[in-house]
């Protein structure tokens, strides 16, 4: 009894020697924990008013402004995930500066006096290409399991949380820095139920940031996900989602049951402040004053929430993730823009009804000082630019795609596996064109591919354009087969539109992954053009194409009304991947300010300012007609806009503050859009001319259709844990 005695006082004589060394001196009170249900920080309960803010979807010029306006919201916390294939984008190349700087993201928040809830995944979802994980993880044989005990796959979530915990650790709320909790996963308990891989993150997180630190789930809240998804006996906290309008107060006693005892704060870690949008849908807007009622029903009754998104902002670069519906043919991917409707907008604008609302709900509940509302940002008009095309994609293929990657083999390779991870790869091989038509079947291609022939005596300058074939639509498409006396080369150029990041189809690898077959008979012997363009902050070949004299000394001027006209055609017949150059001038740096392009009458492809990729524009498919271009890209003096048009090109973009950026699908619109899928079939007779002006119009008259709210059950019905 005596010996059992003295184990028993032995931790208690421990603890208090602990509770003594935390409450002497100001260092060592600083603590975050929780205690009786509540949120406790040095000393005193803390209620969470916290917003997701992501550092890697801001340029870092913008990071202090965006957070000081979700201060000026009320806000004392900053939400973040960690994307692994930002800081990891090659096997051991490791990336923490610019864009990656993540460090300097927390010191910063700190400096603002806003805490940290940190989402380290490694699985993150967010709306990021293939949910954070780097892409080269899909070429590693066997195939790994993503989000599993895969002891692969768990090696190298090892050494990735290896270089980045080491950073975190310092930054600890209880180490002097701002991060109050670390979340392990991302709603596990929709995926599966594998608890041997959380148990796993769970040991590894704590190896690097000791066991006082506060880890948590989140999952949405139901019952079969907290079952699936918490981890309460590794004493992870579990934190929920659910539905903005749901009632607050039963998930969070069904919350209470997937925690410990006196473990359970109420949190909300995603209240969704609007929803995410895919290119074809109408932008998702949701009803400020509903908004604010159900951040209300949280906040005035002691719980903690989470604003998710306070500050959207944008998917620069090909960063943008995307969804599927049951089959993984039914692909969607995201917009370039983040924004969200969001209460700081993707500009970082705040004059709104639901910046507002929310600001005002805050300093209600929570006591918080009401602060002064920030002005928005200035922006300015550089009006309209002329654009020159510079080359064809095709007349420059050998200058551009990278020799080192370029690939030949018996079947078509997927991009992942010649070591490409973003951008579009152009396929080429040749087969003998016997009949007036033949099928081209591609079973899977990821994502969207244009398909081009040509003789194959007469090389790639003088080929054709046969049409699409997409992931989403059609596997096959009829070609009219041109008259050769040599073999017929096909070329197909496939681009990566974004990785699934969400549900059971993340295993999304790129580029061309079956079998092509013409009439039944597959074609051997391939060809692989890799075009990346993937960097946030440079891209040197694209440096190379405005480089290159001889191809300057080609651009046709597209000027005057005239010569315009005869582009559109007969770039329509040849439905040309192409690049476009145009400058427009600052004069001073005083008058460099945020500002749009429009790409009205463009109609797909991607677009870089002063060669930082500002994202993909779509205009032909909405609602998103134009790209947010911030200051701090630009520079006083020459500026330089290069598009690659995939398509129709527009001979001029404008560069505006207008804000007028999204439009509402309309019937009317959507039959005009159907109209030009099947004219690109009709290549070959007259009639395209005259659809071009039609669908030309028609996409004029998309991005003038006015702002319209969807209501909150158009957005509920699509809610992220039914998704
Ligand atoms: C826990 O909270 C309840 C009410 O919320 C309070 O009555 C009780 O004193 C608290 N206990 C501790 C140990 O703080
Ligand atoms: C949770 O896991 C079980 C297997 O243990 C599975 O049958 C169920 O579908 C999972 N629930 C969810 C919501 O994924
Ligand atoms: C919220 O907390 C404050 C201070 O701890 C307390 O005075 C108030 O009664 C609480 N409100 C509710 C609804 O629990
Ligand atoms: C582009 O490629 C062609 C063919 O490989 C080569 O002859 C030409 O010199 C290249 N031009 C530049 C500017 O590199
Ligand atoms: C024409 O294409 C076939 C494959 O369809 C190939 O076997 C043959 O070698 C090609 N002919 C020439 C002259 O390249
Ligand atoms: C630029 O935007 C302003 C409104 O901000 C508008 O009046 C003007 O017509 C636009 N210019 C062009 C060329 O679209």
């Amino acid at each position: 009894m005596a010996s059992g005695g003295t184990s028993h006082n032995l931790p208690l004589a421990l603890l208090l020697c602990l509770a003594l060394s935390s409450s002497v001196g100001g260092e060592a009170a600083r603590r975050f924990w929780i205690e009786n249900d509540t949120f406790m920080k040095d000393g005193a309960p803390f209620q969470i008013v916290g917003g997701d803010v992501h550092y890697f979807r801001i340029v870092p010029e913008y990071w202090k402004d965006r957070l000081l306006r979700a201060k000026a919201l009320g806000l004392n916390t900053i939400q973040t995930y960690v994307p692994w294939n930002l800081h990891e984008p090659e096997p051991q190349r490791w990336e923490f500066k610019g864009f990656a700087d993540i460090e300097s993201y927390l010191r910063l928040a700190q400096e603002l006096d806003m805490l940290v809830m940190l989402r380290i995944g490694p699985y993150i979802c967010g709306e990021w290409d293939l949910g954070g994980f780097p892409p080269w993880l899909l070429t590693i044989e066997p195939a790994l399991k993503l989000r599993s005990s895969d002891s692969t796959y768990l090696s190298l979530v090892e050494r990735w949380w290896g270089a980045l915990l080491p950073k975190v650790a310092p930054l600890l709320y209880n180490n002097g820095g701002p991060i109050i909790m670390v979340q392990i996963e991302n709603e596990f308990g929709s995926f599966g139920d594998d608890k041997n891989y959380l148990h796993y993150l769970v040991q590894l997180a704590r190896r690097y940031l000791g066991n006082n630190v506060v880890l948590y789930t989140t999952d949405g809240g139901a019952m079969g996900n907290l079952k699936n998804g918490s981890i309460p006996q590794d004493d992870v906290f579990t934190a929920v989602d659910f539905e903005t309008g749901s009632n607050p107060w039963p998930i969070f006693r069904l919350q209470k049951k997937y925690n410990l005892p006196g473990k359970s704060a109420p949190l909300s870690s995603e209240f969704y402040t609007g929803w995410l949008t895919h290119w074809g849908e109408s932008i998702a807007t949701t009803d400020a004053t509903s908004t604010a009622k159900a951040l209300k029903t949280i906040l005035c009754r002691n719980a903690s929430a989470v604003l998710y998104m306070a500050h959207g902002g944008t998917n620069f670069g090909f960063y943008n993730g995307a969804n599927t519906g049951q089959d993984e043919s039914n692909y969607k991917a995201d917009l370039t823009s983040y924004d969200y409707d969001a209460p700081i907008k993707e500009h970082g604008d705040v004059h709104n009804s639901k910046y507002k609302a929310l600001r005002r709900v805050i300093h209600e509940c929570t006591g918080s000082p009401l602060h002064p509302l920030p002005s928005d940002i200035e922006k300015a008009n550089y009006g309209l630019v002329k654009l020159q095309k510079v080359a064809s994609l095709f007349d420059i293929i050998d200058n551009i795609s990278d020799p080192l990657k370029g690939a030949v083999s018996e079947h078509p390779l997927y991009m992942e596996q010649i070591g490409q991870m973003f951008g579009f790869l152009l396929y080429m091989s040749e087969y003998q064109g016997k009949l007036s038509s033949s099928v081209l079947s591609i079973p899977k291609v990821h994502d969207r591919a244009q398909v081009f022939l040509s003789c194959s005596t007469d090389g790639v300058r003088n080929r054709r354009y046969a049409g699409v074939i997409e992931r989403w639509s059609s596997k096959t498409l009829e070609i009219p087969n041109l008259r050769c006396s040599s073999n017929i080369s096909l070329y197909i150029l496939v681009e990566n539109m974004g990785r699934v990041n969400y549900g059971p189809y993340i295993f999304d690898r790129k580029g061309i992954l079956s079998p092509i077959q013409i009439d039944g008979i597959t074609l051997r012997h391939w060809k692989m053009y890799p075009l990346t363009f993937n960097s946030l902050d440079n891209l040197p070949k694209i440096q190379l194409i405005t480089q290159m004299p001889d191809v300057r000394a080609s651009k046709v001027s597209i000027i005057h009304g005239h010569s315009e006209k005869k582009l559109q055609e007969s770039s329509f017949y040849s439905n040309e991947p192409e690049f476009y150059e145009g400058h427009f001038h600052i004069d001073s740096e005083s008058e460099i300010k945020d500002t749009f392009i429009s790409f009205r009458g463009w109609n797909k492809g991607v677009a870089f300012v002063n060669n930082f990729n500002i994202g993909r524009f779509w205009p032909a498919r909405g609602p998103q007609c134009a790209l947010y271009v911030p200051a701090p890209i630009l520079r006083p003096g020459d500026n330089t806009i290069v598009i690659f048009e995939l398509h129709g090109p527009n001979p001029e973009v404008t560069v505006n503050s207008s804000r007028s950026r999204f439009h509402v699908r309309s019937k009317t619109v959507r039959m005009a859009a159907r109209g030009v899928q099947s004219t690109v079939q009709w290549i070959w007779s007259p009639r395209p001319v005259i659809s071009t002006l039609v669908w030309c119009r028609a996409a004029i008259q998309r991005c003038k259709v006015p702002l319209r709210f969807a209501p909150l059950s158009a957005m509920i019905s699509r809610a992220r844990f039914i998704l």
